[in-house]
C-alpha cells in the first residue's frame, strides 16, 4: 500500500475522532473556546508532536505546530485549516485540512527530511463564526488584522469573546501578540473539501482554487406591531413576519436572476413567537456572496432598498446592521501553478475553480500569498452531517501536498 494511502486512512480515522468531539450531544457542533475544542486541541497537539512538531497555542486559541526547516530561523510555509464547525456540521469541513497537513509533515519526519523552509501547521480557532457571529477570528489574529472591538461580542449566553478567550487559557489583552512574528513567510496553503459539485461532476479527486468569493452578512430587523390574532383585522395589520417573508422571497429571486450571486437567509427569529399573536418583530440574517465584489455590493444595496420598500408598504420599520464583510481574494498564481504541477505529476487532470465558500485564506491574503487545493466531496454536500469524502481522494490530496512541498523546495517562492 502506498504511503499516501496509509496516511489517508490515518487522516480519515482522525476526522472520525474529531467528529465525535462536540459541544452538543445530538450532533457535531464545535465552537471557539468550548470544551470540545479543548479536547480537539489535546488530540491534534498529540498528532502534531508525533509528526515532529513543536506545539503552541496562541491567545485567540489557534493551535500551531512547527516543523523546523534545515536552517532554524529560515522562512516558513503555513499550512492548515480550522477546527471549529457550524451547528450540526459534517466532520471534514476544516479538520480534513488540518489532518492532511499533519500527514504531509509526518511524511517528512518519518524520512528525517528537513526542507529549506519550516512548515508550520495552523489549526484555526474560529473560521465559521458560529459562537460570536464573527468570521475568521483565528486567522485575523494571526494575520495581524484582529479587530479589538470584537472582544465585546457576546455569545448566546452573554459570554463575551474576551471572557471566552480567558476561560480557554488565552489573554484577550494580548491577542496582538498572536500576529505572525516568525520572519519570512512563503505562503499559506490549505487543503479543504470543495463543498460544491464541480469536482464530482468532472470526475476528479482534487482541484486547484484560483480565488475565494467575497462575502458579507447582515442582521436585519422588521418591526411592526404585535396584536391579537383573533381580533386585529387583516387589513391594517403591521405583521413583521409577512414583511420578512416577502423579503426572503425577494432575496431568492434576486440571487437566482444574477449569475454567480448566492444569497441566503439562514436565521429567522419571531417575536413574541406565539400562535395567537400577530408577529411584532422579526430578525433575519442575510449572507450574500459573489466572486466580483462590485456585483455583490450592487445587489446588496438593491436588496436592502427592497427591504425598506417592503417595510414602508406594510408600515413595518426596517433596520439593518452589517456584521461582517470580506472582499474576494485571489489565490497566488505562483502557488496555484505549483499545485497544478503537483496535481499533474500525480496523474490527475488539472482543473481550476473559484471557491464560493469562505476560507481563512481570505484573511491570510493580507499577510502572505495563498494557495488552496480542493478535495471532491460527495454530492457537493457540506455544512451538513452528510458531508463525505473517500479515502482514495484524501490519499490523492496528501500525495499532491507532498509533491507541492517538493516543488516549492526546488522551484522556490516567486
Ligand atoms: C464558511 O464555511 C462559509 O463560507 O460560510
Ligand atoms: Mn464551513
Ligand atoms: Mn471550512
Amino acid at each position: 500500500m502506498s504511503r499516501s494511502r496509509t496516511f489517508a486512512e490515518m487522516a480519515m480515522e482522525r476526522c472520525d475522532i474529531l467528529g465525535a468531539l462536540s459541544d452538543e450531544p445530538e450532533h457535531l457542533t464545535r465552537q471557539i473556546g468550548g470544551d470540545a475544542m479543548r479536547r480537539a486541541h489535546e488530540q491534534v497537539g498529540a498528532w502534531m508532536r508525533e509528526a515532529g512538531m513543536v506545539v503552541s497555542r496562541d491567545n485567540i486559541g489557534n493551535l500551531r505546530g512547527r516543523y523546523e526547516g534545515a536552517t532554524p530561523g529560515g522562512p516558513s510555509l503555513l499550512v492548515g485549516s480550522h477546527l471549529d464547525s457550524v451547528r450540526d456540521a459534517g466532520k471534514y469541513d476544516g479538520p480534513l485540512g488540518v489532518v492532511v497537513a499533519i500527514a504531509a509533515v509526518q511524511g517528512l519526519h518519518d524520512t528525517k527530511r528537513r526542507l529549506p523552509f519550516a512548515v508550520e501547521v495552523i489549526a484555526f480557532a474560529d473560521e465559521e463564526g458560529l459562537r460570536f457571529s464573527s468570521t475568521y477570528l483565528g486567522s485575523r489574529a494571526l494575520a495581524g488584522t484582529f479587530d479589538f472591538s470584537d472582544l465585546e461580542r457576546t455569545d448566546a449566553s452573554g459570554v463575551t469573546l474576551a471572557e471566552a478567550i480567558g476561560q480557554f487559557g488565552g489573554d484577550p489583552a494580548r491577542v496582538s501578540d498572536d500576529a505572525w512574528r516568525g520572519g519570512n513567510v512563503l505562503g499559506y496553503c490549505e487543503v479543504h473539501i470543495e463543498q460544491g459539485p464541480v469536482l464530482e461532476t468532472r470526475g476528479l479527486p482534487v482541484g486547484v482554487v484560483s480565488a475565494i468569493a467575497g462575502r458579507a452578512h447582515y442582521h436585519i430587523t422588521f418591526t411592526g406591531e404585535a396584536g391579537h390574532a383573533g381580533t386585529v383585522p387583516m387589513r391594517g395589520r403591521r405583521d413583521a413576519l409577512v414583511a420578512a417573508a416577502e423579503f426572503v422571497l425577494a432575496v431568492e429571486a434576486d440571487a437566482a436572476s444574477h449569475e454567480g450571486l448566492v444569497a441566503t437567509v439562514g436565521q429567522l427569529t419571531v417575536h413574541p413567537g406565539a400562535v395567537n399573536v400577530v408577529p411584532g418583530e422579526v430578525a433575519v440574517s442575510l449572507d450574500i456572496r459573489h466572486s466580483d465584489d462590485n456585483v455583490r455590493l450592487e445587489r446588496t444595496r438593491h436588496l436592502l432598498e427592497s427591504a425598506q420598500e417592503i417595510g414602508s408598504r406594510r408600515s413595518v420599520r426596517v433596520a439593518h446592521q452589517l456584521l461582517g464583510e470580506n472582499a474576494s481574494a485571489s489565490c497566488s498564481p505562483h502557488l496555484a501553478s505549483l499545485f497544478a504541477m503537483a496535481v499533474d505529476e500525480a496523474g490527475v487532470p488539472v482543473v481550476h475553480l473559484v471557491s464560493g465558500a469562505g476560507h481563512d485564506g481570505v484573511t491570510m491574503a493580507s499577510l502572505t500569498e495563498v494557495g488552496m487545493l480542493f478535495v471532491r466531496c460527495k454530492g457537493g454536500i457540506s455544512h451538513n452531517p452528510a458531508e463525505a469524502v473517500t479515502v482514495d481522494d484524501v490519499a490523492v490530496s496528501i500525495d499532491v501536498l507532498g509533491r507541492f512541498l517538493e516543488l516549492l523546495t526546488t522551484l522556490g517562492p516567486e
